[in-house]
């Protein structure tokens, strides 16, 4: 017997929660736990140009014969414009491929690294939980820093103390933008000094952009990836589609490299084509190729676009309103405000979090990271008032 000698692992935290709300049967409760975007009536609908596309792919789509561990390539090629910009300097550097989801390209990202050599990633903290699971599961060393300061303001000199010590070998692991847990992200001065200090480091850039469009806009929110890219000779970019497509459960997500010339980039793709033929084969299809209509078509671009607006616009109205409620005890609200994305961190005990969930129906992560997009007119005056009993 084998099997039997694995010990029981507690299950991931973050999917625990989703059961839990699930199985909770008060009619008041709140979600702010998983990292969905929700409506003012706490839905997540598919997005209408994503509707169509699916509809014109059900048309048109005459075969499901495989495609190969690249995916779509269409797909792959459609976003680049959006995310590297329409001229950018490094054109012809760039190629990508297709990954089951921002995780599959964090881990494609971080495995083609090891491979390469790379023998530590520096991570600041507190980040994604998944992104240090994946680095234990690889199996490459992780150094930590700290991501923000006691103020709540991103910790511009750890991160670049990180880079600055960091040695051939090492690479750096940052979130592109709307840090996930804390939405506290740098701002583009700092990303001006994290570039400069990359230009001069032997480190190599490992960028996560899983929320591009809902923090600031879709090029705000690549300002700091593009400066990286434009000061270093290669990166790896960990790209997700499925927040801002609101594909989710399709799993879709991209991950290209910046090469320091045209030619390196036909084996460094062979390398991520033998690791992702090893690890799922090919990436699931339907997804990127309804995105991949999307972005063909000038109509549904322009809805996907409106709609990623107007998700945008109410993050930053519900960040206003909490923002408003001020202090509460030792929560200073305010910092919603100056935060992005769909994310926050609120400094409370492991005891409050119980009391918020076992009191007021209230489900967030054990860090105290609340899924800002799960509060709306229905349910933001119930939750400021919970925090009050729990911590005011
Ligand atoms: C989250 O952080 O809530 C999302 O990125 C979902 C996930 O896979 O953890």
């Amino acid at each position: 017997m084998i099997l039997d000698t694995l010990p029981q692992q507690s299950p991931d935290a973050l999917l625990a929660l989703i059961k839990m709300y699930a199985a909770d049967e008060r009619a008041d409760k709140i979600d702010l736990g998983v990292g969905v975007y929700r409506t003012d009536d706490g839905a997540t609908p598919v997005f209408s140009a994503i509707k169509a596309a699916e509809a014109q792919l059900v048309e048109e789509q005459d075969s499901k014969s495989y495609l190969g561990p690249e995916g779509d390539t269409g797909f792959v090629n459609a976003l680049m414009p959006y995310i590297f910009g329409k001229n950018p300097s490094m054109a012809g550097r760039i190629e990508g491929m297709q990954t089951p989801g921002g995780t599959g390209a964090v881990r494609l990202a971080i495995a083609v690294a090891k491979k390469a050599g790379a023998n530590r990633v520096h991570l600041g903290t507190p980040s994604w939980p998944n992104h240090a699971q994946i680095l234990s599961d690889i199996p490459i060393d992780a150094v930590f820093f700290d991501h923000s300061t006691a103020d709540g303001t991103a910790d511009i000199d750890k991160v670049l103390t990180a880079i600055n010590s960091a040695a051939k070998g090492d690479a750096v692991l940052l979130h592109g933008c709307c840090h996930n847990p804390t939405g506290i992200d740098y701002s583009n001065e700092q990303w001006d000094a994290i570039a400069d200090a990359f230009s001069r480091s032997e480190a190599l850039p490992i960028l996560d952009l899983a929320y591009q469009g809902l923090g600031s806009g879709l090029e705000e929110d690549a300002y700091g990836m593009r400066r990286v890219l434009g000061a270093v000779p290669e990166a790896l970019i960990a790209y997700s589609c499925d927040k801002n497509f609101g594909l989710y459960r399709d799993r879709v997500g991209a991950l290209y490299v910046l090469a320091e010339k045209p030619e390196q980039l036909g084996p460094i793709m062979s390398n991520l084509n033998a690791l992702a033929r090893a690890s799922w084969s090919m990436p699931p299809d339907h997804g990127a190729a309804a995105v991949r209509l999307v972005l063909r078509d000038e109509k549904l671009t322009q809805s996907w676009l409106d709609e990623l607006a107007s998700m945008r616009a109410r993050i930053a109205d519900v960040r206003a309103q909490m923002a408003a409620a001020g202090q509460i005890g030792n929560l200073d609200l305010t910092a919603l405000a100056r935060q992005h994305g769909l994310f926050s961190v609120l400094n409370l005990s492991k005891e409050q979090i119980d009391r918020l969930r076992a009191d007021h129906a209230v489900y967030m992560a054990g860090s105290g990271r609340i899924n800002v997009a799960g509060l709306h007119s229905g349910n933001i005056a119930n939750f400021v008032n919970a925090l009050k009993a729990v911590a005011g």
